[in-house]
């Protein structure tokens, strides 16, 4: 007992002299279980946020706005695998975190949930969902778990031009016709509550905040990064000249922050508890790509099997 006690408290003292911790060093049982639940759950929602999106491809407006979403699905899927490889360094295997992404057991962000209903919802995708994603990717570039971090590096700097792209062409919509400005309306209108909610429930509601907070997985809150978030996305909103539906927000310079409205937490856990508008589409659409997928994988790992045999080979003639 006294050992594990001193390990657990040399472990606490290494992060918080913000070592990072890497995946041979000794970790309490409970860090690495919430670090898979996490990091499996973030690349999840990497790759079902593939789907949302990848329903516009075809439909793009011009060759250029095509390219510019193939690439930023295309991302996406990459984003996931790194993610997939970060969890595997805790001791998971990829088929048993993609099983329980198919059979419910775990979640992924609430936004996939929602229906892309215009060409404008590509652009509030790519301004609010990534702009929300970023604030909480670059927050994560400086999480406890070596890894983790690494991989936000890599994913931040792709996410910039997902945002960039997703303002471009709700900017390129509020300077057209009045017809488009009003799908850009209508597209902030449905995506801005939801990409409030990714950022989690309040702080007073999280179960695993505080806790991640101790040991520096989070470095902040889900209410602190959320108001970050308001805070920078209400002047792009007016530069945009679209109203954030939210009658309750204004400027409070006393807090130096927006204050704004109720988000609706009954829409949120109906929408995680697997009832919100396209849960069952997504994992659905998730099942089929991966039962169709499977002779790829078959393939990859004969080849594999065969390279490793005809090197074995080699090796004995040497
Ligand atoms: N959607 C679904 N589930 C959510 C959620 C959301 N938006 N917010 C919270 N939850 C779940 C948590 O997973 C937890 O359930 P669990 O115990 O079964 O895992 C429960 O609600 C309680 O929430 P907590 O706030 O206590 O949980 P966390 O401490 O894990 O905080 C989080 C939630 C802030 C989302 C955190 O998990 C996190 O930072 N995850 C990494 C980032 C991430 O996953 N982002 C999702 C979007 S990725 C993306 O958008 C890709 C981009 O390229 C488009």
């Amino acid at each position: 007992m006294e050992k594990l006690h001193d390990l657990q408290e040399i472990f606490q003292a290494r992060i918080d002299a913000d070592e990072k911790i890497e995946p041979k060093d000794w970790m309490p049982d409970a860090y690495r279980k919430t670090l898979i639940r996490q990091i499996a759950q973030h690349a999840h929602s990497e790759i079902v946020g593939m789907l949302p999106e990848g329903n516009w491809i075809s439909r793009a407006p011009s060759l250029r706005r095509k390219v510019a979403l193939l690439a930023k699905v295309q991302d996406e899927a990459g984003h996931g695998l790194y993610l997939y490889s970060a969890a595997e360094t805790l001791g998971v295997d990829r088929e048993t975190l993609i099983d329980e992404l198919h059979t419910g057991k775990a979640k992924y962000s609430s936004i996939f949930n929602y229906p892309t209903l215009s060409w404008a919802d590509i652009g509030a995708i790519g301004w609010l969902v990534d702009g929300a994603a970023i604030m909480n990717q670059v927050m994560l570039t400086r999480t406890s778990y070596g890894p983790y971090a690494r991989a936000m590096v890599r994913i931040c700097k792709e996410e910039s031009f997902h945002q960039r792209q997703g303002y471009e062409i709700l900017l390129t919509l509020c300077r057209g016709s009045e017809a488009q400005k009003a799908m850009a309306q209508d597209a902030l209108n449905r995506w801005w509550w939801p990409s409030l909610m990714m950022f989690g429930p309040s702080d007073k509601d999280s179960q695993h905040t505080e806790q991640s907070m101790r040991w520096r997985i989070k470095r902040k809150t889900n209410d602190e990064i959320r108001q970050q978030f308001v805070d920078a996305t209400v002047p792009q909103a007016e530069f945009l000249g679209i109203t954030i539906p939210d009658p309750d927000l204004q400027w409070n310079e006393s807090r130096g922050h927006y204050d704004f409205g109720p988000i609706n937490w009954d829409e949120f856990w109906q929408v995680v508890n697997g009832n919100g508008p396209c849960n069952r589409e997504r994992i659905r659409a998730r099942v089929k790509a991966h039962e169709e997928g499977a002779w790829v994988r078959e393939a990859a790992l004969a080849y594999a099997e065969k390279r490793k045999a005809r090197n074995a080979a080699a090796t004995k003639v040497a």
